[in-house]
C-alpha cells in the first residue's frame, strides 16, 4: 500500500497545501488549515471513466433525447414553487440557514404532510425521540392557510394534536445514521421517494479521516451523495448550516456541487421566514417562499402584499411605506425612522434590515441637494418585520421616513413610494412600475410617489400617480 501522505485544508475555502501554515495564503483566515488524508481517497475514488476505456464521445445536440422528467409534487405549494414546480428526481437541494430559524421544521413537516411520498429523514443532529416529538408538534395540520395575527409557539391551538395521524406518520422513516455508505444501503433497501439529510455537516465517509464538519468531509459525502442520487434516481435535500460570514461550509464549497440552493431566513423574533433560491438548475431565482412560524409548524403565507404593514390605525412621523419586490411577488414594507439632536459628540446611524452605507449615502444626499442638516442629528432606521430588503426601489421610503421624523410631520397614511434615489438627489425610476402600483391600489392606499420618467407611466384607477424627478421637490409634496 502506498505511503499514506496527508495535505492541509482550509477549513474556510477549501484550498489545500503541502505543509501547515498559520494563515491560508487563499482567504487569509488565520488558523484554518487542518490535516487531512489525501491518498486514501484517492485511492477509494478510482480511477476516472476515461482512463478505463468507457470514453465520452461528442453528441450533436439535438440528437440527444429531450427529457423533461415528471416532477415530484409537494403539498407545501411555497417549497414546490420555490424550486421551480416540484421536486426533480435525482437532485440534490441545498437549504441553507442560521440555527434555529427552522429548517428542521420545514423539512420535517414535508415529509409528514406528503403521505404519498415515502421519504427517509436522516437526522444527525437530534435522536428519534426527538424528531418525534418535533413530529408531534407539528401534527398533521394541512397547509391552513395563513391567519394574520398569528402567535408564536405554544398557543396551544386546537390544530394541535398530540399523537400522529397513521397515513401521514407511516410513509415518514427516521434514521439517526451519519456514515454515507450505511445511510446509502438504508436507502436501497427502503427505496424512499424523497431523502432528507439534517445536517450535511453531521455526515462522514469513511474515506476520509477528517473530523465530520470539516470542509473536506462536507465535500466528500456531498460528492458521494451526488453519485449516487443520480444513478438512484432519489432526490436529495441536505440541511446546512452556515458560518458566520454567512456561506455553507466554507465559501462556495457546496454551492458548486448541487443543483438548488435555497436560503431560509427571517429574523428568529419574527414569525416571517422567507425561502429565497440561491440557485436553480431546474426553475427560476426569482421566487421567493414566505412562511410564518405557527406553534404547529410553518404556515404559507399567501397574501403578502399586507404582511409587513402592521396595524396601521394611526400615524404617526417617520413612517413611509415602499412598494418592494421580492423576486416575483410585491411587497408592501413600512420603513421607520427615528431623528432625533445627538446626545454625544458623534452621531449615531443605525439601519435594520436596510444597508447602512446606503443610509449614509441618503442622509449625504438629503443635506447636500435638499438643505437638511441631518449632520448633528442621531438617525435610527427599522424596517417593520424583520425583513431585509435589497433593493434600491425602497431609497425613496427610506429617505421620506427620514424627512418625517427630522419635521415631526406625519406622512399622510394613504401614501406610498417606490423609487431610486441617486447620488445627485434625482429619483430614478425602477422596475416593474405597474405591478407595485397594482399591488398598492389593491391594498386601499391612494397616492403613489415614483419617479418621473419610468417606462410606461402610468395612470391607475383609484390611485394617484404622482411623479418626481429630484428629491428636492418631495418635501413640498408630503408636507406642504
Ligand atoms: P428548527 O426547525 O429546529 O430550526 P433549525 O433546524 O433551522 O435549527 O427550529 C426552529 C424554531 O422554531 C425552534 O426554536 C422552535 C420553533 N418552533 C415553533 O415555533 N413551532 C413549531 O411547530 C416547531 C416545530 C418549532
Ligand atoms: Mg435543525
Amino acid at each position: 500500500m502506498a505511503k499514506v501522505r496527508s495535505q492541509y485544508v482550509c477549513q474556510n475555502c477549501g484550498s489545500a497545501f503541502p505543509q501547515w501554515l498559520g494563515q491560508c495564503p487563499g482567504c487569509k483566515q488565520w488558523n484554518t488549515l487542518a490535516e487531512e488524508v489525501r491518498d486514501r481517497v484517492e485511492e477509494k475514488r478510482g480511477t476516472p471513466a476515461s482512463v478505463k476505456g468507457r470514453t465520452a464521445r461528442p453528441v450533436a445536440i439535438g440528437d440527444i433525447p429531450a427529457q423533461e422528467g415528471p416532477r415530484i409534487p409537494l403539498s407545501d405549494g411555497e417549497l414546490a414553487r420555490v424550486l421551480g414546480g416540484g421536486l426533480v428526481p435525482g437532485s440534490i437541494t441545498l437549504i441553507g440557514g442560521e440555527p434555529g430559524i427552522g429548517k428542521s421544521t420545514l423539512l420535517l413537516q414535508t415529509a409528514l404532510r406528503d403521505p404519498q411520498l415515502r421519504t427517509l429523514y436522516i437526522s444527525g443532529e437530534e435522536s428519534e425521540h426527538q424528531v418525534r416529538m418535533r413530529a408531534e408538534r407539528l401534527g398533521v395540520a394541512r397547509n391552513e392557510p395563513h391567519v394574520t395575527g398569528g402567535r408564536s409557539f405554544g398557543d396551544g391551538s386546537p390544530a394541535r394534536r398530540s399523537s400522529l395521524a397513521a397515513g401521514h406518520a407511516d410513509s415518514c422513516y427516521v434514521l439517526t445514521e451519519t456514515n454515507t455508505q450505511n445511510i446509502f444501503r438504508h436507502i436501497e433497501a427502503l427505496k424512499p421517494g424523497l431523502v432528507v439529510i439534517d445536517s450535511v455537516q453531521t455526515l462522514h465517509t469513511a474515506a476520509l479521516d477528517a473530523s465530520p464538519g470539516s470542509v473536506g468531509q462536507v465535500r466528500e459525502c456531498t460528492a458521494e451523495i451526488m453519485r449516487f442520487a443520480k444513478t438512484a434516481d432519489v432526490p436529495f435535500v441536505l440541511i446546512g448550516h452556515i458560518t458566520k460570514d454567512g456561506y455553507i461550509a466554507g465559501p462556495k464549497v457546496l454551492e458548486h456541487m448541487v443543483d438548488c440552493v435555497l436560503q431560509f431566513e427571517g429574523d428568529r423574533d419574527h414569525a416571517y421566514r422567507l425561502l429565497r433560491p440561491l440557485k436553480n438548475r431546474f426553475g427560476s431565482t426569482n421566487e421567493l417562499g414566505i412562511y410564518e412560524m405557527h406553534g404547529t409548524g410553518l404556515a404559507a403565507v399567501e397574501d403578502t402584499g399586507r404582511l409587513l404593514l402592521g396595524e396601521r390605525e394611526d400615524s404617526p412621523s417617520g413612517v413611509a411605506v415602499c412598494a418592494t419586490l421580492e423576486g416575483q411577488r410585491p411587497l408592501l414594507v413600512e420603513v421607520q425612522a427615528l431623528v432625533s439632536s445627538a446626545v454625544y459628540g458623534t452621531p449615531q446611524r443605525s439601519a435594520t434590515g436596510f444597508d447602512l452605507r446606503r443610509l449614509n449615502m441618503l442622509l449625504a444626499v438629503l443635506e447636500k441637494r435638499c438643505g437638511f442638516r441631518l449632520g448633528q442629528k442621531d438617525v435610527f432606521l427599522n424596517l417593520a418585520g424583520g425583513l431585509r430588503v435589497e433593493e434600491p426601489a425602497i431609497d425613496l421610503a427610506v429617505a421620506c421616513a427620514v424627512l418625517s421624523s427630522n419635521v415631526d410631520i406625519p406622512i399622510p397614511m394613504d401614501t406610498v413610494f417606490c423609487g431610486e434615489v441617486g447620488l445627485t438627489g434625482e429619483v430614478r425610476p425602477v422596475a416593474r412600475t405597474e405591478q407595485r402600483i397594482a399591488e398598492a391600489r389593491k391594498l386601499g392606499f391612494r397616492r403613489m410617489l415614483i419617479a418621473q420618467g419610468g417606462k410606461g407611466a402610468v395612470s391607475a384607477e383609484g390611485i394617484t400617480v404622482v411623479p418626481v424627478s429630484r428629491m428636492s421637490e418631495v418635501p413640498a409634496l408630503l408636507f406642504g
